[in-house]
């Protein structure tokens, strides 16, 4: 009896530690549940000049500057074959990839280039014939640079139109095999980085915060993302008229957001969080879901935000299937007391910070949290909408470093535990989320494999995949993030302490 009472003790402790602590397996999270890892066209892709693709901005900001290239990446565009096999190989459900633009319709509108399109269903032929679900993003960063010539882009309402047909031509040519689409990846960094910052597409921005040659950053950001709002409606809308009955997809938006904490218990640390929180995310999530801009930002803004009719606030309003998570981490939210002057032409930082001054401490260690706050805070604020988390990655450099090469060791680069740590614990915070309540029906890595990434090039590597960019077949070779992801995916279960690392290392020690 007593044994009998032991054994069902140890039971007990191990169901206990099942439920609570880190051991799980893929067969615990809900039926239908994705899998997947993603790369995007121009990081990727390469053949930039090849077939008659042109320049996109993103070619044109590289150009410019002394930091590398997309010309060749990956060269994804010749290798896709053999990239399918290695999805196969990972256990793959998905995989996100990003049509360009340029390459489909080169001028932006106009013809159809078909050696594009024929690369694009080729692609999306391999996959499918490999079981492989295709994500497809429509707009990473990189429309043809001559509507930014023409008329400026995204600063300009026409990009509405111009956008809408060409993702009417994405859902004419693809939409039978593809059933998850991404109009706008990152919409927030790209507004901030490319009209508030200058580091990113199209490196706009303007005194006195940052210096560079055209832009505006007082206004220009809340203009592109007024407008890349309106475009996304405006896609959805023709997606619901013409091919979702025939099709039955689903459109999304993504925004990079962060796992935000208050530094203190303080109620100024909670509310400058608020803030942050209001100024990244629900700038372009309140508009989706409740059909305006948060009143934070129509308060300090004021008329340099654009408003919506009532015409484009029902259009806005609902027009998002699913919310796109792109998480890296955490950050901790400081109220900072002298509040910063909106004198001058301040930009987007001096907005948020007005009122409730705040500072954001990013924290680039494991925060696995950081994965639930972000679900918590979607799943609370906005009415529990369904989220495809379609990047996460561990970042294996901090902002500061962007710039200064990092030299990896190429044995460390591979053996990559802190990448195997990272997205156990990060894929361990979805289940709890999902426990708790959150809609979230999917996880992809970021990235597929090492590509040529927009804030330090082909230095940082957030590949399950290794490719040498210096051999001019672009070898790829698995990480160890590459073995554990794969045994994951094959139903293994997933419980990583010192033993569990040390026994995936010498599984896998002849592989390296
Ligand atoms: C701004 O950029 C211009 C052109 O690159 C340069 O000449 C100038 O010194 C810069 N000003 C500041 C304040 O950095
Ligand atoms: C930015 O636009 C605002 C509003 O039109 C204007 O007051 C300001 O002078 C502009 N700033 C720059 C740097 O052009
Ligand atoms: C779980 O969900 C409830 C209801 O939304 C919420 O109050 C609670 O804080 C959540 N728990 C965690 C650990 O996030
Ligand atoms: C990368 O490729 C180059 C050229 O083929 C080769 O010399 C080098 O050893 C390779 N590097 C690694 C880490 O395999």
């Amino acid at each position: 009896m007593e044994q009998i009472l032991a054994l069902f003790a140890i039971f007990l402790a191990f169901a206990f530690s099942g439920k609570c602590s880190d051991v799980f397996s893929r067969s615990d999270y809900p039926e239908g549940f994705v899998f997947g890892a993603g790369t995007s066209a121009y990081q990727w892709e390469g053949a930039a000049a090849e077939d008659g693709r042109k320049p996109s901005l993103w070619d044109t900001l590289c150009h410019s500057r002394d930091q590398g290239n997309g010309d060749i990446a990956c060269d994804g565009y010749h290798k896709y074959k053999d990239d399918v096999k290695l999805m196969v190989d990972t256990n793959l459900d998905a995989f996100r990839f990003s049509i360009s633009w340029s390459r489909l319709i080169p001028n932006g509108r106009g013809p159809v280039n078909q050696k594009g399109l024929q690369f694009y269903k080729n692609l999306i032929q391999e996959l499918v014939s490999h079981g492989i679900e295709p994500h497809v993003t429509l707009y990473h960063y990189d429309h043809p640079q001559s509507l930014e010539d023409e008329y400026g882009g995204w600063l300009n309402h026409r990009m509405i139109k111009d956008f809408t047909t060409y993702a009417d031509v994405c859902f004419r040519e693809f939409g039978n095999h593809v059933k998850l689409w991404t109009t706008i990846n990152e919409a927030n960094i790209f507004s901030i980085g490319g009209y508030n910052d200058g580091d990113t597409p199209p490196g706009r921005c303007s005194k006195p915060s940052k210096n560079c040659s055209s832009g505006n950053s007082s206004i220009e950001p809340y203009i592109v993302g007024h407008n890349l709002l309106l475009a996304h409606a405006s896609v959805s809308r023709r997606y619901k008229q013409k091919y979702k009955d025939k099709q039955g997809g689903s459109i999304g938006f993504s925004l990079f957001i962060l796992g935000l904490i208050p530094t203190t218990s303080s109620k100024d640390d909670a509310t400058a969080t608020q803030r942050a929180q209001d100024f990244y995310v629900g700038w372009f999530l309140r508009p989706l879901l409740f059909g305006d801009y948060p009143d934070t930002m129509k308060r300090t803004i004021g008329s340099r935000l654009p408003v919506f009719s009532e015409k484009e606030s029902e259009q806005v309003k609902g027009s998002c299937d699913f919310v796109g998570v792109i998480h890296y981490h955490a950050a901790s939210v400081t109220n900072i007391k002298s509040k910063p002057s909106l004198s001058g032409n301040p930009d987007f930082y001096s907005y948020m910070e007005t009122d409730f001054g705040k500072s954001l401490d990013f924290q680039y260690a494991n925060t696995p949290w950081a994965m639930e706050v972000v679900l918590e805070y979607i799943k609370q604020s906005y009415g529990n909408p369904p989220v495809y988390i379609l990047e996460s990655a561990k970042f294996t450099f901090q902002w500061q470093q962007i710039g200064t090469p990092m030299k990896q060791d190429s044995q460390l680069k591979q053996k990559d535990i802190p990448r195997v740590e990272y997205l156990h614990a990060y894929i361990g915070g979805v289940l709890k989320s999902i426990r708790n309540g959150s809609d979230t029906r999917g996880y992809f890595v970021w990235s597929f494999m090492d590509l040529y990434e927009l804030l330090g090039g082909y230095e940082v590597g957030f590949g399950l995949y290794t490719v040498n960019f210096s051999d001019p077949h672009r070898k790829r070779s698995p990480k160890l993030s590459a073995y554990w992801y794969s045994d994951f995916l094959k139903g293994e279960s997933a419980f990583l302490d010192s033993q569990g690392i040390k026994e995936l290392q010498s599984k896998y020690s002849s592989s390296f």
